[in-house]
């Protein structure tokens, strides 16, 4: 009824949550990894369980305490990321807001490179699986609503509608992380500025910090899916 609709907007919904870097291995002691928090992903788990979801949160490696009431699923590379997707799945909302490394080292070695070894090393890039476009793009395992993120340093609102028809989400959660002046950034900072982006258009969001944007996005999320099915 209204009433709990309003209350727990998410209620009887599995929403799956992918949140922080992952960590791609060049050998057992070094890696490479995007900067990510995890923050806003974290924060968007929470507030998905504060609306009545049941929520599957994937995460990489972060100094952040899951949410109360959340189930977390700890990867570490890419590839360990988009099997705990695939094995969480049905949901019926999913948010990508990891921030996946694109590349990983062709052949890690199993023991530590030295430095007096062979000189400066030089390592083979292979291109990572896009867990977002991979699940989107699935007609069996599709959730109702896909919801990817795009930081950008850069043409901001242009490279999330690109990222909009590349990957076939529903919708872009935009935002720019290039460095502010006085230092400021969004990239493990607590406030975020983000554009919605959509098919419908462009929807451009005060300042907020980022629970505040995780809030307003799920409530955002529960209309949203109920128009996709009609309901
Ligand atoms: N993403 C993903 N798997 C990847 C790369 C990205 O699931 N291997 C998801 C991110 O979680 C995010 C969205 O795709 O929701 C956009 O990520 P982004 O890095 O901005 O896009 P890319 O397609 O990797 O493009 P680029 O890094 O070149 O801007
Ligand atoms: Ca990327």
């Amino acid at each position: 009824d209204t009433k709990l609709l309003a209350a727990l907007p998410l209620a009887g919904k599995h929403v799956l949550v992918t949140a922080g870097p992952t960590h791609e291995p060049i050998d057992p002691v070094r890696f490479i990894a995007n900067r990510s928090s995890g923050k806003q992903g974290y924060a968007i788990a929470a507030a998905a369980f504060a609306a009545g979801a049941r929520v599957t949160l994937v995460s990489g490696p972060v100094s952040l305490l899951p949410p109360p009431g959340v189930t977390l699923v700890a990867v570490e590379t890419a590839r360990e990321m988009l099997e705990a997707v695939r094995h969480a799945l049905p949901a019926d909302i999913a948010v990508f807001a990891a921030a996946v490394a694109d590349w990983r080292v062709a052949d890690a070695g199993a023991q530590k490179i030295k430095k007096d070894e062979g000189g400066t090393p030089h390592f083979m890039l292979v291109e990572n699986p896009d867990i977002l476009a991979t699940i989107a793009r699935d007609e069996a395992q599709r959730p109702t609503l896909v919801v990817g993120f795009a930081a950008e340093t850069e043409q901001v609102v242009e490279h999330a509608r690109a990222k909009l028809a590349r990957k076939g989400c529903d919708l872009i959660v935009a935002n720019d992380v290039s460095p502010q002046p006085g230092g400021a950034s969004v990239m493990g900072g607590d406030r975020n500025r983000v554009h919605l982006i959509s098919m419908n258009g462009v929807e451009t969001w005060p300042d907020m910090d980022k629970q505040a944007v995780a809030a307003a996005l799920v409530a955002r999320l529960g209309q949203l899916e109920r128009a996709k099915l009609h309901i």
